[in-house]
């Protein structure tokens, strides 16, 4: 191997890297992956979410490997295949309360969240789009135009997007925190300098996970959903990350008395292959024909891989692990906050968890405790605008067990940061965001 992660430094470049210490793995097994010099460590980031059933899961290597050995061609854009058919079925299946329903098949989540952009906005003959401050709804061109995230302050946004605030008790708007002047701001807005009837549609994250996992207060994305819907505003839930059982549910939106219109699907969905779906109206899907499309698109392999995810979930129980696991860890997490003055909020649903720490930007505390973490042998990342939000997506099958033994890394990862154990030197070269 000869230094895996220094050949990788040498040979790949760093516009799509986004690291946080030197890990470079050659294999993963369950909620493990192992690295280049044999460690096992615990995966409490699973790829951003994607690995949602581990690593190495028999479901997805039968699947994978059946429809590899006898593949129905390699996307839908010239021709039908068995596996895109039965995903979508499968899909559609899952949000009966969506009427007349269609598929669109991607390969992310900015894929889809691009693809439903420019769809609701081509369809509807409307141009403006809602989204939220910290948003983060993809990478490319078009899924950054309506993102609004502080790592892409440099992407061209969208013409007519308005940004509003996501409430939190963390993040209070006007010293309010449970939403209530922000559906006063866009009541404001969609009857003056955002007319509603010009706005094609409002993206939604359940949870808004790269903007610090902020759970929204109770109530509010009901009421703003009802307010523009006064206006046939299309309302679109981007389930990339917190979706398919990781909240606990199936949809992270049925948290929140909901029904959207469009749900937009990637990460956990390929359960660690590129896979993307967004589900929404035939009026939007059926707008035009060659409008959003990619030579692989509706890949029959990814999509036997999707099929073996959906049914796993299913079969195994995964959103109710998700649900029992999840408060083990939040229970354990609060046990540990009262430990460590650093932490400021445990928050979270399911296995979509928060740890927010102090946000002293000069100190890095979240920089340095994933860095100790991981010379422990445990895989975590940070999020949020503020750099300071520990974020723990493991993959759906993760145990108590595993949630005990993360525990008593994470408390001693805490405490090493706060005694000063990890220098500024050590974590400079790892830019993180
Ligand atoms: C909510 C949400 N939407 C979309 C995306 C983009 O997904 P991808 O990076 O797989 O294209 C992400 C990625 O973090 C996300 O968290």
């Amino acid at each position: 191997m000869n230094d895996l992660y220094a050949r990788d430094s040498a040979a790949i470049g760093s516009l799509q890297k986004l690291r946080f210490f030197p890990s470079a793995l050659t294999g993963g097994s369950g909620a493990r992956v192992t690295d280049q010099s044999g460690r096992s460590l615990l995966d409490l980031a699973a790829a951003w979410g994607a690995a949602s059933l581990g690593y190495g899961h028999p479901a997805l290597i039968g699947a994978v490997t059946r429809a590899l050995a006898n593949p129905a061609g390699a996307s839908v854009l010239s021709s039908a295949n068995l596996p895109a058919v039965e995903l979508a079925e499968g899909l559609l299946a899952t949000v009966p309360e969506i009427e007349g329903a269609k598929v669109w098949f991607g390969h992310s989540g900015s894929d889809a969240n691009e693809a439903m952009f420019r769809a609701v906005t081509a369809a509807t003959g409307r141009s403006r789009i809602i989204a939220f401050a910290g948003a983060y709804h993809g990478g490319t061109a078009a899924s950054m135009a309506i993102s609004g995230h502080s790592v892409q302050t440099n992407a061209a946004r969208h013409a007519g997007l308005t940004l509003i605030p996501y409430p939190a008790a963390s993040r209070p708007f006007m010293g309010d925190s449970s939403g209530e002047r922000v559906l006063d701001l866009v009541e404001h807005l969609l009857k003056t300098t955002c007319p509603g009837d010009q706005v094609a549609a409002l993206f939604i994250e359940p949870i808004q996970s790269d903007g610090g996992m902020i759970v929204p207060p109770p109530g509010f994305l009901r009421q703003l959903v009802a307010l523009c819907r006064r206006y046939g505003i299309l309302i679109v839930s981007d389930e990339v990350k917190v979706g398919l059982a990781r909240t606990g549910r199936l949809h992270a939106f049925a948290f929140d008395g909901f029904v959207p219109d469009i749900v937009c699907f990637g990460k956990g969905l390929g359960g660690g292959l590129p896979l993307a779906a967004a589900v929404a109206p035939a009026r939007i899907l059926d707008f035009a024909s060659s409008f959003a499309m990619q030579t692989l698109h509706g890949n029959p392999i990814s999509a036997a891989a999707g099929i073996a995810v959906l049914d796993t979930i299913k079969r195994d129980g995964l959103a109710d692990n998700a649900a029992a696991v999840g408060s083990h860890f939040l229970d354990g997490l609060a046990r540990l906050q009262q430990r460590h003055a650093m932490i400021r909020e445990v928050r979270g649903r399911g296995l979509a968890i928060g740890i927010e720490l102090d946000p002293d930007r000069a100190r890095r505390y979240a920089a340095k405790t994933v860095y100790r973490a991981f010379e422990l042998g445990l895989v975590l990342y940070y999020v949020g605008l503020e750099s300071n939000v520990l974020e723990l997506t493991p993959p759906l099958i993760l145990t108590r067990a595993d949630v005990d033994e993360a525990l008593t890394i994470l408390d001693r990862s805490l405490a090493d940061v706060e005694a000063g154990m990890v220098s500024d030197e050590v974590i400079a070269p790892f830019a993180g965001w």
